[in-house]
């Protein structure tokens, strides 16, 4: 199955200890999630207000706060969310504001199965920390579709992905040292070059939106990452210099003891 499979290497400027989100591909792989992925992924921990916290993709240090980022209400008020009327009690739609969380493309779990031949598209807000790999294997998803080896019985609604996790031995006819890797996958490729326009002026190609949107899943999958890498270097530069300050103090205590 998918173990096995070397996962693509998006070459993240997050990876390492000292690696940081970089905030025009959060940008920009925010637009591919509302413009693409959100059609069927909720992605149920994001309020609004959260793009615009420290090191999210429009934090802006030069606004008040994360909920009067005025990028931030903008784009929350293109969103109608179901609401109640306080006067009235009758239930009501209403602009988004930066305090909405994302709201869902499906009324309920099941209609998301019905919609999708039966898999309900998971959510997506912890996605790069729910599968092994992170954002790499999103990104290696994302470009892991391929026509299906001649030999592999393809399933109604089933789209062939050399990265899914999944054994297709059962549906292999070829020979069985041989099975392909990866597996069937209900999501069909859902990336094609140029499908969103990019405001940086970025080129729109498959590569470059999935490793984006894999870039933005890592980051809402875990917002504080960057902040705790610093937090940590903080602590070495501190545990350092400590360190050579205990050692002159020790120095200067034993200067002269035989
Ligand atoms: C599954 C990401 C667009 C429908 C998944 C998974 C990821 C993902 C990471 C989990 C795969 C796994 O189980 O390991 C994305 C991203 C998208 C996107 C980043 C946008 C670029 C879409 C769209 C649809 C869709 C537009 C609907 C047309 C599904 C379904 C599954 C799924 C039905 C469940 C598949 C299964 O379990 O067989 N997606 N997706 N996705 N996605 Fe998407």
């Amino acid at each position: 199955g998918g173990e096995g499979h070397a996962l693509r290497d998006g070459g993240f400027s997050f990876d390492g200890p000292f690696g940081a989100f970089h905030q025009g591909q959060l940008q920009r792989g925010y637009k591919v999630y509302r413009e693409v992925c959100a059609s069927c992924h909720s992605m149920d921990l994001m309020h609004f207000r959260t793009l615009a916290e420290p090191g999210g993709p429009f934090y802006d240090s030069h606004q008040a706060s994360p909920a009067e980022n005025r990028f931030v209400r903008a784009l929350s008020k293109e969103f109608q969310i179901p609401d109640i009327d306080t006067e009235t009690g009758e239930p009501i739609m209403r602009d988004g504001t930066p305090a909405d969380r994302f709201p869902h493309p499906y009324p309920n779990a099941t209609a998301a199965a019905a919609a999708n031949g039966g898999a309900a598209p998971p959510d997506l807000s912890v996605m790069a920390k729910a599968r092994h790999g992170g954002a790499n294997y999103i990104y290696s998803l994302l470009t892991g579709y391929k026509a299906p080896p001649a030999g592999l019985q393809m399933r109604p609604g089933q789209n062939y992905n050399e990265y899914m996790a999944g054994d297709l031995s059962p549906f292999w006819t070829g020979d069985a040292d041989h099975v392909p890797p990866g597996g069937f996958i209900a999501m069909p490729d859902p990336l094609r070059a140029g499908q969103v326009t990019y405001d940086d002026g970025t080129v729109a190609s498959v590569d470059q939106m999935a490793k984006d949107v894999a870039a933005y899943i890592a980051w809402a999958s875990d917002p504080k990452q960057v902040q705790r890498k610093q937090t940590g270097v903080g602590v070495l530069i501190f545990l350092f210099l400590f360190a050579g300050v205990t050692y002159l103090s020790y120095r200067r205590i034993w200067k002269g003891v035989a």
